[in-house]
């Protein structure tokens, strides 16, 4: 079996790739672990970037996100019962799109199906060998059988548990852990107020966020050994109650809830993001916490610039863009890692009661809700930045 490039993984990096590289006429085949509706089910972040959502359209995948996407044009601050809220559109011009990540992931997967695109699921044992300069090779299994798949170049977008890292010698990786964690519940209610409101409160950060109009994403800040057992629905609504009040009596619609999990957060930055003919995106190089929702847009950044550069060595023998990948990238991923980590400290609360931290925080939210340079800031990283046109932002 031969293509021009093997990707392994097919979240939204690894999907988003295949079809942008298609759009190029650069062949791949996708290898997946898990299955098709396991793939599609699976429940993450939902806050799309201006440039995801220009990204996801320029790709013709956009059909169904603009149709049943909610458009934000700004976001809630919440904190000493009072609520800020911060304009994107009026401060950056930008706005976001709130579209949950396994809708994009369904939207990938229907478009390279439909395209006649190579993606396999229920894939075990993915080796990769050979990443020498001129050529890589991933083995694998499928249905029991074993395959050796050559290929141009190899793209790991196999997440932050995959396999793809360690293939890379001499790796240097950056991380930062927190000591909480996210408890996410879906609920089958109405959202409580039309944009999200990221409240810090005495006892901990809570996000309220949506799917739809009538599903309610929320979150509680929760210590990182959480056990979800001690978290029955009547608590958790308590908490949301009290972590979202404000002094103008909001009031939170409540409902079943229907999915419930702990989302750990941790700051991890692997460089570089290439050897060889190996190349590393998306959750496969970097995480963020989730605070912000840089994730999922980050994957997209990357595979831009991999798509890009791919394409320009297929179509004009060009090996500079690949070169300069992992330079390219990780300006984008550190000031996202800089963006997430900030928003992170700024709005949760240290376990340990460290009264000076909850002081500077409280300054600092203070600070960005009365001043238009540090509101325009967080609103133009929330928003994100343009894609770098040369080394400048604007
Ligand atoms: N072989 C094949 N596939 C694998 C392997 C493996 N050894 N290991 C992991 N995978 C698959 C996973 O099952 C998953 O479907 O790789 C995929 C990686 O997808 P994501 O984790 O969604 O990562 P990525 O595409 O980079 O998207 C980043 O995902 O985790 C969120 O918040 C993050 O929104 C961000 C987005
Ligand atoms: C979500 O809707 O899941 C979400 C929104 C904003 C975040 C994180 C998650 O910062």
């Amino acid at each position: 079996m031969r293509t021009q490039v093997g990707i392994v993984g097919a979240g939204p990096a690894g999907l988003l790739l295949a079809h942008l590289l298609h759009l190029q006429g650069v062949e791949s085949v996708v290898l997946e672990r898990r299955d098709r509706a396991y793939v599609e089910r699976r429940v993450r972040a939902g806050v799309l970037e201006h440039g995801t959502v220009q990204t996801l359209r320029e790709a013709g995948v956009g059909k169904r996100m603009d149709a049943q996407g909610l458009v934000h044009t700004g976001t809630e601050l919440r904190f000493g019962l009072r609520s800020h809220r911060i304009d994107f559109t009026a401060l950056t011009g930008r706005g976001i799109m709130v579209y949950g990540q396994q809708e994009v992931v369904k939207d990938l997967i229907a478009a390279r199906l439909d395209a006649g695109g190579d993606v396999r699921f229920e894939i075990e044992d993915v080796a990769l060998a050979g990443l020498d300069p001129q050529e890589a090779r991933i083995e694998f299994v499928e249905d029991g059988a074993r395959h050796v798949l050559d290929c141009d170049f190899v793209i790991g977008t196999d997440g932050f548990h995959g396999v793809s890292r360690s293939y890379l010698p001499d790796l240097v990786s950056y991380e930062r852990s927190y000591p909480f964690a996210w408890l996410g519940v879906l609920a089958d209610a109405p959202p409580s107020s039309h944009e999200l409101i990221y409240a810090r409160h005495a006892n901990g950060f809570a996000l309220h966020s949506m799917r739809s109009p009538s599903v309610t994403r929320m979150y509680l800040q929760v210590s990182p050994d959480e056990d979800l057992s001690e978290w029955p629905d009547d608590r958790i609504w308590a908490e949301l109650h009290a972590r979202l009040a404000d002094d103008t009596g909001f009031a939170l619609t409540e409902g079943p809830l229907l999915d419930k999990g702990i989302t750990s957060m941790r700051s991890v930055v692997v460089t570089p993001m290439q050897h060889g003919r190996l190349f590393l995106a998306g959750d496969a190089a970097h995480i963020v916490p989730p605070t912000g929702a840089k994730g999922m847009n980050l994957a997209v950044a990357d595979v831009r610039l991999l798509s890009r550069a791919l394409g320009g060595y297929y179509a004009a023998g060009r090996d500079d863009l690949l070169a300069a990948y992992t330079q390219t990238a990780l300006r984008r991923v550190w000031r996202a890692t800089h963006f997430s980590w900030w928003m992170t400290s700024m709005l949760h609360r240290s376990p340990d009661g460290d009264a000076f931290g909850e002081q500077l925080a409280l300054a600092q939210l203070d600070y960005v809700v009365s001043s238009t340079a540090m509101a325009t800031s967080l609103a133009e990283n929330y928003t994100g930045l343009p894609y770098a046109q040369g080394w400048s932002y604007r």
